[in-house]
């Protein structure tokens, strides 16, 4: 019986960076791999497989493919980008011996045979999922989700027992756990895009579910808020999330370009509909593109580029990416670019932007936050 050892993948994160210690899969993507390949195919499989990090799950099942004689077919869902094309890049080694299709998570999913879920960070996006999955498959369709003890609070294992049947869970193995579940008879969506009014800001926004900071004003987003005072016309909101600080920007320079960045569908989707709910005569303004950091945007592109930094990459504290959109940012600007973050104090970020910014200014401070200026 091949394990997922056995299976010899060659997994990469996405994008690869030299000496990275970080692995491409984690204990719950294997502990789902070898359930399913301990199931005996009797027939061929329609899989719908949502939130794979980084395709470790999708190329498993495509390695043992090869051994098996059912057709497989998998229907692909993530929110990321990064996750694209981080199952691209580690599918390229290997023959194709499954039917793949890519989804982003705003799209509609087909019925299948069986439903294999990563359990992701957010409830809320679970919830919104777990509605989605209910409401396209027939009542009593298979769901065999996994996760990593740490990102599974109890508040995960209540809303698989209130939106499924038949839940139960495995023993924790190398901190990790498996549910099972059989979908509910259920066509309703009822987790919707948050609607609110920002406090002390007159813009009404909304967010998918699994934008940063829902329903809410992030404390270095409101920070930063004060800090837009510097008038360019080529900007660029990088991270956007749900836009604000594009928006923002815009209201106050009504003539600048904005152009939004973010690798989550939900978030370019989430300032797409904020910018046109409240500045919509400005829309034509405004670009919205799904990437990680800046990859495929033209060198010397932006003289403003506005960021608050993740630091995550899926579900691992990195600060690769900040990393990654400094580095972005520095190719991306005009020569008397500049770009302007917010991060929290107890991270360095200067020892990043210092080798590649001729001048790194304070521009504000408070007892959680700094804000920086890395001029060309
Ligand atoms: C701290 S949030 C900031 C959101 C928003 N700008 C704000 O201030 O409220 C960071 C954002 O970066 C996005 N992000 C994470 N990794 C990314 C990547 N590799 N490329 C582009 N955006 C990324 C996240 O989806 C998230 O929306």
């Amino acid at each position: 019986m091949p394990n997922f050892q056995s299976l010899q993948l060659k997994l990469n994160r996405y994008p690869i960076v030299a000496n990275d210690s970080l692995q491409a899969w984690n204990a719950a993507d294997e502990l789902l791999i070898e359930h399913w390949l301990r199931s005996p195919l009797t027939s061929p499989q329609r899989i719908i497989l949502i939130n794979d990090d980084f395709g470790a799950i999708a190329c498993a099942i495509n390695k043992a493919a090869q051994e098996i004689s059912h057709r497989i077919s998998i229907d692909w869902f993530s929110d990321s980008y990064v996750a694209m094309q981080g199952l691209q890049q580690n599918l390229a080694t290997t023959d194709l011996n499954v039917e793949l299709r890519c989804h982003n998570s705003l799209a509609d999913l087909p019925i299948a045979d069986l439903v294999l879920y990563k359990v992701p960070k957010i409830l809320r996006y679970q919830q919104f999922q777990l509605e989605q999955i209910n409401g396209s498959q027939t009542a009593g369709t298979t769901i065999l989700a996994s996760g990593m003890l740490r990102a599974m609070p109890a508040s995960v294992f209540k809303s698989f027992e209130s939106q499924c049947d038949d839940f139960s869970t495995s023993l924790a193995k190398k901190k990790a756990r498996l549910i099972f579940a059989k979908t509910q008879k259920s066509r309703q969506i009822k987790v919707k895009p948050t609607s609110w009014q920002a406090q002390d800001y007159p813009y009404q926004l909304s967010e998918h579910s699994n934008v940063f900071c829902q329903g809410k004003l992030d404390i270095g987003t409101r920070f930063m808020l004060q800090h837009l005072d510097i008038k360019a016309d080529r900007v660029a909101d990088l991270g956007c999330g749900n836009g604000l600080l594009g928006l923002h920007y815009l209201t106050q320079h009504p003539s600048s370009q904005l152009s939004f960045f973010d690798e989550s569908c939900m978030a370019v989707a989430s300032a797409n509909d904020n910018l046109k709910r409240n500045l919509g005569e400005k829309i034509n303004q405004c670009q919205f593109v799904q990437t990680n950091c800046l990859e495929g945007v033209a060198d010397k592109s932006f003289d403003l580029i506005l960021c608050n930094p993740p630091f995550h990459q899926q579900n691992t504290v990195s600060e690769h990416i900040a990393q990654q959109m400094f580095k972005d940012s520095r190719r991306c600007l005009k020569n008397n670019g500049r770009l302007r973050i917010v991060a929290n104090r107890h991270l360095n970020y200067k020892m990043y932007l210092k080798p590649l910014f001729s001048n790194i200014n304070l521009v504000a401070s408070n007892a959680k936050f700094v804000i920086l200026d890395a001029l060309c």
